[in-house]
């Protein structure tokens, strides 16, 4: 999967690396535009190891470590286990998060009402994850996590707002699979847009989550 990026001795030489700290049978799981992904198990857990691509210029997994470390134990983002570098290249080491990207997944009613709670947590706590809308960083499985904050910061969020244009204002596949699903019709599209407008001034959760409720 990544042996165009990774020669032959320099895989060789990360497995055992990760062998050493007690990551068990890792696999190439996913390519990202910055990192490569592998899946194994730690403790008995499900864990990933996301490292830097050694063919994007010095990329830095600091401050997503640092965003990772304050969403400790809020259920938000699975936990951050390590942060480190081999051999020049950053890496985290995380809890798996199971399940698939909202992009292709069947979102339940409770998927929704988690999302909206999770996004405005983060609100909350003043974190804009910065990259919502493109439906690859929310998982879908019995519960929602939510990954990757390489691009959030300590900014003006809009978590909740960019979560309810892409689940349901936006023109994309995930709103079009979510609106034939529910059978929304276009005074419920009205009245979630008008309880966004309104959360945007009082950062009052309630309309959203009542009019999500009664689907
Ligand atoms: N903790 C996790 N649990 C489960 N899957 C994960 C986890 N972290 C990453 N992944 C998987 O690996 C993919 C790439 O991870 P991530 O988005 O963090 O990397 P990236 O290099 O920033 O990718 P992108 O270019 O898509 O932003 C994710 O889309 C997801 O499928
Ligand atoms: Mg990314």
């Amino acid at each position: 999967m990544f042996e165009h990026l990774f020669p032959r001795e320099r895989f060789q030489r990360f497995y055992k690396f990760l062998e050493e700290k007690g990551f068990e049978n890792p696999s190439p799981f996913s390519k990202g535009t910055t990192s490569l992904i592998f899946k194994g198990k730690m403790h008995e857990e499900n864990v990933i190891i996301k490292l830097a691509r050694p063919d994007s210029p010095r990329y830095n997994l600091s401050r997503e470590a640092e965003i990772i470390k304050v969403l400790e134990g809020r259920g938000i983002t699975p936990a951050l286990i390590e942060y480190g570098t081999f051999e020049g290249l950053d890496y985290l080491i995380r809890r798996f998060a199971p399940g698939e990207p909202i992009l292709y997944a069947d979102v339940e009613k409770q998927h929704l009402i988690e999302i909206v709670k999770k996004t405005a947590l983060l609100d909350a706590l003043g974190i804009d994850h910065g990259q919502i809308q493109g439906g690859k960083h929310i998982i879908i499985g019995k519960g929602v996590w939510i990954i990757d904050f390489e691009k959030a910061g300590f900014r003006k969020p809009k978590n909740l707002t960019s979560a309810i244009a892409m689940l349901f204002l936006n023109d994309n596949s995930i709103s079009k699979r979510i609106i034939t699903k529910f059978g929304l019709n276009s005074d419920f599209l009205s009245l979630i847009m008008e309880a966004a407008e309104e959360y945007k001034r009082s950062r009052n959760v309630e309309g959203i989550l009542s009019l999500i409720s009664s689907l």
